[in-house]
This record gives C-alpha cells, structure tokens and sequence, in this order.
C-alpha cells in the first residue's frame, strides 16, 4: 500500500477529501459497507461499470425524482383543464354549434400535452439541480490514480465537507486495505470570474443587445425604402400619377395625349344620334327629358337602383343623411363634405341632363357611377329624382 499526497489535515479548508483506490469489485463492495456503517453521509463511488449491490452497500436510498415528475405531470394536467375551463368555458365562453359550453373530451389533447411538458421539463432540470449540475470540474480529476476509475480501478471518495471527516477517515480507509489513498487538494478559488470569461461575457452581452436595438431602430424611424421586400415582382416599380411631371417625355408630362385622329373605342358612343342618351347634353345642352320611355317598370328600376347605389350616402329620402355620411362625420367631422340634400329647390329645377352628368361624371366631391350603373339605369335614377323624391 502506497500512501500519496498531502496527508497533513492542518488546513482543513484546502482539502477537497480522500480518495481510495481498490482493483477488485469485492474490495469496493466491502469498503462501501465499512463506509455506510461508520456513518459517513457525503462519499461516493467510482467504478468503469454498474457493480451490482454498490447501490445496496452504498445505502443509496431510491431517488425521489419520480414523485417530483408525478407531482409535476398532476399540476400540468390539471393547469391545462383549469386554462381551458377558464378562458372557453367560463371567462369568455365559447359557444359553437350548440355544443356544451363545457365537454371534457375536446381538453384532453391541451391536458395530455400538459402533462407530458411539465413531467419531461421536471424531470430533465431535477435530474441536473439532484445531481449538482452544472459543474464544470471536480477536484477527483486532479487524482492521479482516477483517471483509472473508467478502465479498471474501483475508486471511493470521501468529500471533506463531511461531518465525520478526520484523521479517522484515512486511518478507517487504510484499515481496508486499498492500493492507494491519496488526498485531494481543493482548487484555490478566490471567487473572482476570470477575465477572459468576463471578455466573452461582455461581447456576449453586447451582441445580444443588438437585435433588440435593430428593432428599437425600425420602430422609431422613418424611411422612405419598402420594409425587408425579398421577391420584389413589380410592387415598386417607376409609375406615374395623371398630371405629374416626368422627363421622360419631351413635353414633361407624365400623362400622354390621344394620338390626333384617334379615339378610344368607348368614345364612339359620343357621336352619333345617341349623343344625348350617352352624355345628358345635345349641342351643348342638358337634356330637358328623359331620352327613353318611362314605363312603371322604368320607375321602379330608378328607385331600386337609387335604394342600391345612392342611399348609402344620400339616404332612402335623399336628404344626405344616409349611413356612410353619419359615419364619416363621426370619422372625419373637420374635412368631410356631406352629400346633397336631394330634395331641395335647387336639385328639383335641375335639368334631367344635369342630373345625368353628375352621376355620370361625379361631381366635386361625389365620385363617378358611369363605370357601376349602365347609362339606362342612371337615366331611370334620373327619373326617379325628379319625379318621386
Ligand atoms: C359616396 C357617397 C355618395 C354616393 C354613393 C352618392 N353620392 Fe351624390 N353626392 C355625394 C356628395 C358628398 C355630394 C356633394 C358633393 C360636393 O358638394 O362636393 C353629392 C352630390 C350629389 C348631387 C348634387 C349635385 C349638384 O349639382 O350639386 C346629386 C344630384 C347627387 N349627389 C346624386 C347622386 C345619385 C343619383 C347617386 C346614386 C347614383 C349618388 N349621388 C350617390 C355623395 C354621394
């Protein structure tokens, strides 16, 4: 038996315990119980495999991280009924197709997954906070002969924090006759986080600083480029608005203008005998009548189309109160136009032509309707305001 390492216990506070080495399965079984029967509560043993009964000799009482995970599981099944209870059922009760506000198999899924979350997530950190994990190094590793504790050496260490510790200790590991003892010197720590630690702290820091900084940055400025924009198709592409400027062409406009002896095809309907019909004026003026047969049927067509397309905003009586304007002034009340009133003097002597014109084209405020009602049914509006408003 050869004895290593400091054996002087005279400062008490730099050993980190003692460590004996055995090179039989037998020799650690028999130490572990001499052990366990002095009464020493912080040792451990290190073998390179399972030996069988260690666990007994050792007294190694089971572990009671099974109750943790069923505790854990419970609270996890139970939390995920009572979310669910609480948030579809009770707070803001979700009701859907006549099904029972409350029916326990539509939450087994969210309670199943509950359960098995906080069981695996107990089970994964009380195994590593039971084990004393994270740690980066033991003093054992600073032992010359445990580095053999994984190939074939049978090792047990006893920590010095124990309350047993002494003199006694070494004098009860040599009487079981071990091939070595060798005392474990703790590491000097004087508490202080190195430098190079702290410069990677620092650099660790400050780059996680960065993307809430980028994000800070694009909530607080302006900018004139689109946001991240990474298959562009043509979104932003050079267009113009009618009467900007471009130098594009020689004249600076943006807008070009009919090629001369040319007209666009919807315009054939300016000429002609229809001319009236089309745009509510005849050499340069308003139609005085309808230009078609009013029949019932016509004047219904007028009221229907007036209820669909004009009562929004002037109101089934015309007097402008209608529903988009009611909102619009609670929206807009500074800059809002509201629609006409539709009855008055000023609107009832208005040429029928008039009338046409400014459905056709829209005017000042009002947008243009020539693209949604045929020219047939705005005359039949045209009817129906002169006659029946
Ligand atoms: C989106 C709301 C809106 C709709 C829909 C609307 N109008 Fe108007 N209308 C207005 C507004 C606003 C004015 C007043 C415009 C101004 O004074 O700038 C107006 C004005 C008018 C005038 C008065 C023109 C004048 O000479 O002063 C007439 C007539 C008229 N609308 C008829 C109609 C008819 C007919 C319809 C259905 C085809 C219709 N409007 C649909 C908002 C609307």
């Amino acid at each position: 038996m050869a004895i290593t390492g400091r054996l002087t216990m005279t400062n008490q506070t730099s050993i980190h315990g003692i460590l004996a080495e055995f090179d039989s399965v037998d020799g650690i079984l028999h130490a572990a119980e001499k052990v366990k029967q002095e009464g020493y509560r912080k040792w451990d043993c290190h073998t390179p495999f399972p030996v069988h009964g260690l666990d007994g000799a050792m007294g190694i009482r089971q572990t009671r991280l099974p109750w943790l995970v069923l505790v854990m599981g419970f609270a996890g099944c139970s939390g995920g009924i009572l979310l669910q209870w609480w948030t579809n059922a009770h707070d803001y009760v979700f009701r859907i197709s006549g099904k029972p506000d409350w029916s326990l198999p539509a939450n087994i899924p969210v309670a199943f997954e509950m359960t098995i979350l906080f069981a695996a997530l107990t089970a994964f950190f009380s195994m590593w906070i039971l084990n004393g994990f994270p740690r980066w190094y033991s003093p054992l590793f600073r032992a010359k002969c445990f580095t053999r504790a994984t190939d074939d050496r049978f090792v047990l260490a006893i920590d010095a924090r124990d309350d047993l510790f002494g003199e006694e200790t070494r004098k009860l590991l040599e009487s079981l006759s071990p091939n070595t003892i060798e005392m474990i010197e703790a590491p000097i720590e004087d508490g202080k986080i190195p430098l190079r630690l702290k410069g990677m702290l620092g650099i660790a820091l400050t780059l996680l600083l960065l993307p809430p900084a980028m994000i800070a940055n694009a909530r607080f400025t302006k900018s004139t480029q689109p946001r991240v924009h990474i298959v562009p198709n043509m979104d932003t592409q050079v267009t113009h608005r009618g009467q900007e400027a471009s130098d594009f062409f020689a004249d600076g406009q943006a807008m070009r203008l009919p090629i001369s002896g040319t007209y666009a095809q919807e315009d054939d309907r300016l000429i002609g005998e229809q001319v009236g019909f089309w745009t509510g004026k005849e050499n340069g003026a308003y139609l005085s009548s309808i230009p078609m047969d009013v029949t019932p049927e016509f004047e219904d067509r007028g009221r229907a189309r007036f209820g669909i397309y004009c009562s929004a905003c002037h109101a089934v009586n015309g007097s402008g109160q209608g529903t988009v304007h009611l909102r619009a002034q609670e929206l807009l009340s500074k800059t809002w136009v509201g629609p006409t009133d539709l009855r008055t003097d000023a609107i009832k002597q208005q040429a029928p032509g008039q009338l046409f014109e400014s459905i056709s084209n829209g005017i000042r405020n009002m947008p243009s309707y020539s693209s949604q009602i045929p020219a047939a049914d705005r005359w039949a509006i045209v009817q129906y305001l002169k006659e029946s408003l």
